[in-house]
């Protein structure tokens, strides 16, 4: 130790002899600009992970539905996309540059497979594989998945029934036979009951009604408010043991999850590639060659069920997923976008990124679906104005024909044949007439009932 501090010494005084450790001021320093290996004068954010001439090879699904999620823009091969986008605003925030190349995966006529992308990655075709790829246990002993991006979890989407939009639904709450007894309910009780044991009959009559209303009430709310199932499918137990049709999306992994983890026979499995065949086999269904029910993960379902009211998620997520991007094990790149992603979350640009591609015409909860609005509309309630307005016009018009019937009977009494047909206009006989007939409906019916009672006067004495 003390021998090297010695040498040290030394050798700095032979150099100050010689003059070369003289120091300049620092404007005096003429220093030329750096050169970095690989020949970039730029000064290096890190490590270089690959370089211009050799960038990695990013791929990315060439999605043909749900194409918000990633695809390629046919004209310039050039990819886009809430996940490619999310790509981007990540790599920025990367402390190196990331020199790389995406490559689409897929024929542009189907959705891809997602575990064939996985494993061309694992298989060193693709350096790295962005897009809504699904970290599973299978893919996961593949590739290194980056932090997640977006949670997601398998769901049951069925067709269920939109009260608030049938005219029929105040009849829901009660059977054909309540509603033939229900008519009893209204009888009213005029007279007060003069015994207790009467009374006793009276308090337990009351008593019925009460709870009957009630009941109704009750039922409507409900009806009204509650999601109503229009099939007999509540969730994925009742979905697996109804022997039904099972929709699922093309080239997603829910198809081997199905399959393998839920034991599902692959003939009830059906594959379908977008929305319009989510919508159409969902409407046909199990009877027509649809599904009974779809299943899928959470934002692809979101994404259908914002612009669908027939159908709705049954029950909540049966797995816990997320959304990752995908790297060759062992790549030092996996962590570094872990962090990015992380850092991208926690700024809220992820959220921002994602309202970009989903929210377009606004959406304001964390599902990505327009609140119900729970209002009654007019179309609630069309059947029951038509009732009324049956009702009354029938009353009216029946009325009118008693009216007329009893005006017609009340004029030929009063008529005597023998006299001269008058010389006055039809027109001023007519209004004559109707003015007559209105005064005549304006008299009490008791008044009329009472003329008829009378005997009829002969025309001779009334004349006298
Ligand atoms: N997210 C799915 C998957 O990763 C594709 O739809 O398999």
């Amino acid at each position: 130790m003390l021998i090297e501090t010695v040498e040290a010494l030394i050798m700095r005084l032979l150099m100050l002899s010689k003059g070369q450790l003289i120091s300049y001021p620092r404007e005096a320093q003429k220093l030329s600009n750096i050169t970095w290996p690989g020949g970039e004068v730029e000064k290096p954010r890190g490590w270089v992970i690959a370089t211009t001439e050799k960038p990695l090879i990013i791929g990315f699904p060439k999605r043909v539905g749900f194409s918000e999620f990633a695809t390629d823009l046919n004209y310039n091969h050039s990819a886009q996309g809430y996940c490619i986008d999310l790509f981007d605003e990540v790599r920025k925030l990367v402390p190196y540059e990331i020199p790389f190349r995406f490559e689409p995966f897929g024929d542009g006529l189907k959705n891809p497979n997602y575990d064939e992308l996985v494993r061309l990655v694992a298989d060193g075709v693709f350096d790295a594989a962005v897009g809504d790829i699904a970290i599973t246990t299978n893919r996961i002993k593949l590739v290194d998945f980056t932090q997640p991006f977006c949670a997601t979890g398998l769901v049951v989407v069925a067709p269920i029934v939109n009260s608030t939009s049938s005219g029929w639904v105040f009849v829901k709450p009660f059977t054909l036979e309540m509603w033939f007894s229900f008519s009893t309910l209204f009888k009213a009780n005029y007279e007060n009951p003069i015994s207790t044991l009467g009374r006793i009959v009276m308090v337990v009559w009351l008593f019925l009604l009460l709870v009957i209303t009630s009941s109704y009430t009750a039922s409507l709310s409900s009806i009204l408010t509650v999601q109503q199932l229009s099939t007999c499918i509540t969730g994925i137990d009742s979905l697996i043991s109804s022997g039904l049709p099972v929709g699922y999306q093309e080239g997603s992994f829910a198809y081997s999850y199905l399959k393998n983890n839920l034991n599902i026979h692959a003939s009830r499995l059906i594959s379908l590639g977008s929305l319009e065949e989510y919508e159409s086999a969902l409407r046909r269904g199990p009877k027509n060659g649809g599904v009974a029910a779809i299943v899928d993960e959470t934002p692809y379902v979101e994404l259908f069920l914002s612009t669908q009211t027939d159908f709705g998620i049954l029950g909540l997520p049966f797995t816990r997923s997320a959304w990752g991007f995908a790297f060759r094990k062992d790549s030092p790149l996996a962590g570094d976008m872990s962090t990015a992603i992380l850092k991208l979350t926690e700024s809220g640009q992820l959220q921002k990124i994602k309202k970009k591609w989903f929210c377009k015409s606004g959406c304001s909860d964390e599902r990505g679906r327009k609140p119900e609005p729970k209002q009654l509309n007019l179309s609630s309630f069309w059947a029951l104005y038509s009732l009324c307005g049956t009702f009354a016009l029938m009353a009216f018009f029946l009325f009118l024909i008693r009216a007329i019937r009893q005006y017609i009977r009340y004029k030929s009494r009063q008529m005597d044949p023998s006299s001269p047909t008058s010389s006055i206009s039809s027109s001023i006989l007519f209004s004559q007439a109707i003015h007559n007939f209105l005064k005549f409906i304006d008299e009490k019916e008791e008044a009329i009932k009472k003329m008829f009672a009378q005997p009829a006067i002969p025309p001779t004495q009334a004349r006298a």
